[in-house]
Parts: structure tokens; sequence; C-alpha cells
């Protein structure tokens, strides 16, 4: 098979000529398709739920399709539309107000992304957490943001340094047994009492309707910060990339804590109208592969590292299952291997399309169309509406096969809006009227990126983006560490795995048990996904006369590779 180039396949897809949308696109088109064209009234929550609910044609249609080991559930647009409107009512009763941050500490599940709805149905902000985040990084955001509300459950609260966070007023509990004081808001007695109509709060296309944290090289989680405008692009994405049909089982692996999981987790598939399959539990390859069968998934939206997991897991598993309505595949957050490519066509018959975006850029931005030609290792190109580029250091612009920092021509959609609270940081992602992803790649003639890297210590593991900073800070807290450098280390099946190197304070011994501790320590401290793999004890952390940790040179001697110009190196 000629893996250079694989070509579009009707049939399977309705391969609308987005091609010849390029020229002379608009994006006012688009936004013919939402309710508040017509009647000036916005909010994403009824253009994705209550506008579905309030059509007689598609409000019985199940909205959110839920299963876990424990429970399974059906949600129909009308029901998802009167749970949100309860949760609205309840937030409204405790004083919750336009603009506030609420944010949502819990598992996936069927309240979940009611009360995701309820938050934006009374115009606060919502702040999806990870469920996997320990106390650091849950103090760090509520503090950053200064949350005024935490949705939670009696399991994650002792993660949650109440005491310590002034801003945050109201703790709501849901599925409390009893209630540990009277200072908690007892969701399931409040959802009793709470009336399933609610009068939604209209806001301008420009107001807050999301923070997602996310780390960069430096400093702490930043708060990006998005804006119910997004929609017009979580909409358009979803009809042309994930080619959404009304009658489509669409599911995306992703956790609302990460942007995917709200982009395209939430509101691309309900902004379209679809059944949503939302799936709680641990990964496995058979229950994922369960899921798919079970619900006969049409489109799936998931990840190079679940992917690869899949490969290694071997073609005889994915025989057990019946998978023939799965139709559409499609991939994010690191590069997609050529050969996952390859393996997938042969066991499901279907190309996996890659798509590039970050939570900065709010939805997807370099893709491959249903109608492309797919070039494994490419990203793709970028959507009708978005001019991307590969730019020098000026932000001018560089010639194909050259390459540079992926940019994208400032003012699509969904771009956030403000880091919040801190506008230095927003104005540095600009540069000449380009935003700067902060990754390298190049374009081949044809207009078709090749991703490259990361050009800052940005660490990538199993498509988790993880700050080295975040986790230094955290290695340091340890009674034993004195230094800690931390970098992303290369890995066939994470795509990097983090590794840190450390000095150890006097009196203390290097041995295994002591690191494991450590490494424990970050991972009950931070969150998992971010405690280092492997850790390394040295006699002294490389760092420049200003004092900054060279987590190039750490990874240069890692790899055995040239250490380049060490001139700024402390003696
Ligand atoms: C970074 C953004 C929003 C999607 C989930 C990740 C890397 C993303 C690809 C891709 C190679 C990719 C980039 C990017 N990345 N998609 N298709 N191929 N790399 O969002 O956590 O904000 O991370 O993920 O390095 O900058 P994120």
């Amino acid at each position: 098979m000629d893996m250079t180039k694989v070509q579009a396949r009707s049939g399977k897809h309705n391969l609308a000529d987005l091609e010849s949308m390029r020229e002379g696109f608009d994006w006012e088109e688009v936004k013919k398709d939402f309710s508040w064209y017509k009647t000036g009234k916005v909010n994403a929550a009824y253009e994705a739920i209550d506008r579905h609910a309030e059509n007689p044609d598609k409000k019985d249609q199940v909205a959110l399709l839920y299963s876990a080991p424990d429970r399974e559930e059906s949600v129909t647009f009308q029901q998802l539309s009167k749970q949100s409107n309860q949760t609205a009512n309840i937030l409204k009763k405790y004083g919750i107000q336009k603009g506030d941050r609420v944010f949502l500490f819990m598992p996936r599940s069927p309240e979940f992304y009611a009360n995701f709805f309820g938050i934006l149905k009374v115009g606060a902000i919502a702040g999806p957490l990870f469920e996997a985040f320990m106390e650091q990084a849950v103090r760090d955001r509520l503090e950053d943001s200064e949350a005024a509300m935490l949705i939670t459950t009696p399991d994650l609260l002792g993660r949650v340094p109440v005491d310590e966070l002034p801003h945050l007023k109201q703790i709501v509990l849901v599925g409390a047994e009893n209630l540990p004081e009277d200072d908690y808001i007892d969701y399931d007695a409040e959802i009793k009492e709470a009336s399933d109509e609610f009068d939604i709060e209209w806001v301008d296309r420009e107001d807050g309707m999301l923070i997602h944290y996310t780390s960069g090289s430096t400093g702490k989680p930043k708060g990006v910060y998005h804006v119910h405008n997004a929609m017009v692009q979580h909409y358009a994405t979803g009809k042309w990339v994930i080619d959404f049909k009304e009658d489509d089982v669409y599911w995306c692996t992703a956790d609302p804590g990460w942007v995917t999981g709200t982009s395209y987790g939430i509101f691309a598939p309900w902004l379209n109208g679809v059944t949503n399959v939302i799936r709680g539990g641990r990964f496995t390859p058979e229950s994922w592969y369960e899921t798919l069968d079970k619900n006969n998934v049409t489109i799936w939206y998931t990840a190079p590292t679940a992917l690869r997991k899949f490969v290694s897991a071997g073609d005889e598993l994915v025989k057990q299952y019946d998978l023939s309505s799965l139709r559409h595949v499609l991939s994010v957050g690191e590069p997609l291997n050529p050969e996952v490519i390859t393996w997938a066509l042969r066991v499901f018959d279907l190309r996996i399309h890659d798509t590039w975006w970050m939570t900065e850029t709010g939805a997807m931005l370099i893709v491959n169309l249903p109608s492309m030609e797919i070039r494994p290792g490419s990203m793709g190109r970028p959507i009708p509406g978005v001019e991307a580029a590969i730019v020098d250091n000026e932000g001018n612009e560089l010639p194909p096969n050259q390459m540079g920092n992926l940019a994208i021509k400032k003012g699509w959609p969904s771009m956030m809006r403000a880091i919040w609270k801190n506008p230095g940081k927003y104005e540095s992602y600009f540069i000449n009227g380009w935003y700067v992803s902060g990754d390298s790649a190049y374009m081949d003639e044809d207009g078709y990126f090749w991703f490259q890297g990361r050009l800052d210590d940005v660490i990538n593991t199993s498509g988790e983006r993880v700050g080295p900073f975040e986790v230094e800070s955290k290695l340091i807290e340890h009674k034993a560490v004195a230094e800690a450098g931390v970098i992303g280390k290369p890995d066939p099946e994470r795509g990097e795995i983090i590794k840190a190197f450390i000095t150890l304070n006097p009196g203390y011994e290097a041995n295994d048990s002591l690191l494991e501790e450590i490494r424990q320590f970050v991972k009950t401290g931070l969150s998992a996904h971010a405690a280092p793999r492997e850790i390394e004890i040295k006699d002294s952390i490389p760092k420049t006369r200003s004092g900054k940790i060279m987590r190039r040179l750490l990874k240069s001697w890692e790899l055995g590779l040239p250490t380049g110009d060490t001139s700024t190196l402390e003696e």
C-alpha cells in the first residue's frame, strides 16, 4: 500500500466540497444556523440543548448516552434541558451571577453535564477540573480564577483546601449521604426542590463561557478564557470535520477537564444535535471496544496514545467486537503515527483523520477533512476561514518546506479572548498579527502541515500537556529534594514521559524507596499524569547565571545529543 497518500472514499461521508468553500469564505454564513442570528438572544446552552428540547421532532432524541461499569443511562434533549434548569435554579438561589466562576470537580456523569449547562444558563463561567487533580492542582486553579462556587463530590472534597480559598463562598456536594457540616449545599436535596423551568440569562457573544487551565513552560497553569462566540467554530468544525449528521452516535473519549472534552465532548456534538456517548471508568482496550460495539458508535474522536494501545492489543482482540457501525475516526493531541493509520485501514477499513489545535485556539484549525487526501504523518490543512503559516521569530512568513513557528492569523471565532488576569501573557502569544503556537512545523507545497515538535519546554505525555515548572515546584516541596529539573523524554507509547533530575538535601541517601516516595509525593500532591516516571539523582542541576534551569541541556544529556550553546551556564 502506498502510505504517502490515502485517498478520500465516498459512501462513508457526506463529501461536501469544502475545498470550494475556501474561496471567499465568510464566517457570517455559518452564524445563520444559530437561533441568535434571528432572535439576538445568545447563550451557548440554549443553542446546544434547549433549542432541540423545544423542537417536537428532536426533544425525545437521546442527547447523552451514558455508560459506566456501574451505571447506564439515556438522557434526552428535553431531560437535559430540564435538569440543567434545575441546576441553574440552585445556582441562582445561592447568589451566583453572570460572570462568576463556578468550578466543576466531579466524575464524568450525567449530572456533570446538567451542571455544566446550568452554569452557562445563569451566565456564569464554567471551570471544569480533571477528576485526577490533587490538592495543589485544585488550589492553583480555584485561587487564580477566584472561583465563587465549586460543585464536587464527598470523595473529592478532601483535595480542596476549603479554608485557604477566600473567594470560594459555596461548595455544592453531589451524592452526599450525610453532609459533613451545614456549610455545604446538599445537591441531591436541592434538586428535589428545584423547578425545572428557568429563564436563561442572555449574554453577549463576547461574554465568558469557559476557563481551561493549561501549562506553559514557566509559571503556574494559565487560565485560558473562552467566550460564547466559540460555539460558531465548535458547530462548524463538527459539521465539516467530524461530519455530523443528525442520526450519528458519536463518542469523544476526552475528559471535560481538558478542552477536547468540552469543545468536542459537549459543544460540537450537541450544537449539531447528535447523540453523544459519555463513558465513565478506566481505559482498557476491551472496555473501549465494548463501548463502540454496544452503543453502535458511528463517529469516534480519540487520541494517538489510546490508538497506540489498541495497536499493541493486537488484531485478534478487535475481531471479537462488531464495529461495523463505525464510519469516521478522528484523532487529536499528539503526532499521529503513520503506522496507526495503516493499522486502522487494515482492521476497520477506515482512515484516521488527524486534527490539530490547542486549548488556546478553542477549536480545530488544521485538519483532515473527510473529502481530503490524507498524507500520513501530516496534520492536514487549515479549515475554511482559517489562515495558517510557518513564520520566523519576527512573524514573517517562511516559504514551503522550511521549518519554523506554526502560526495562525489572529481572529478565528473560537480564539481565546484572554489569559485570566494576565494580559501580558496573552499579548505574548501574538507577533505581527499572528498567533504563534509554540509548535514547530513545516508546510509542504500543497499546503499540508507537518508537526515537528514543541519549541518550548512543554511536555506532552499520553496527549496531556504538562508544564515542567509545576512538577519541579512540587518536587522541591519534598523534604529530601534540593533542586529539580524536569523534561519530556521520548517514549514509543506515551509520546513523552516525564523525567525528573533532582539533587538531594544533605542527610538523604539515594535509594529506590526514596525515589518511589518522591514520585508518590508528586502523584498524590499534584496529579497522577504529572508524576515523573523516571527520577535521576544528580550532583547539581544546570542553571543559567540568572538561575533558570537549563532543561534543554538536561534533555541533550539524556538523549546523548550535542549540547549546543552553553555560554549562559552558571559556573
Ligand atoms: C498541543 C496542545 C486541543 C487538542 C488537545 C491538546 C499538541 C495537538 C496535535 C496533532 C501533533 C498535536 C501540540 C499542541 N498537539 N494536536 N494533531 N499533532 N501535535 O490540547 O493540551 O492545549 O495541547 O498538543 O504540541 O501545541 P493542549
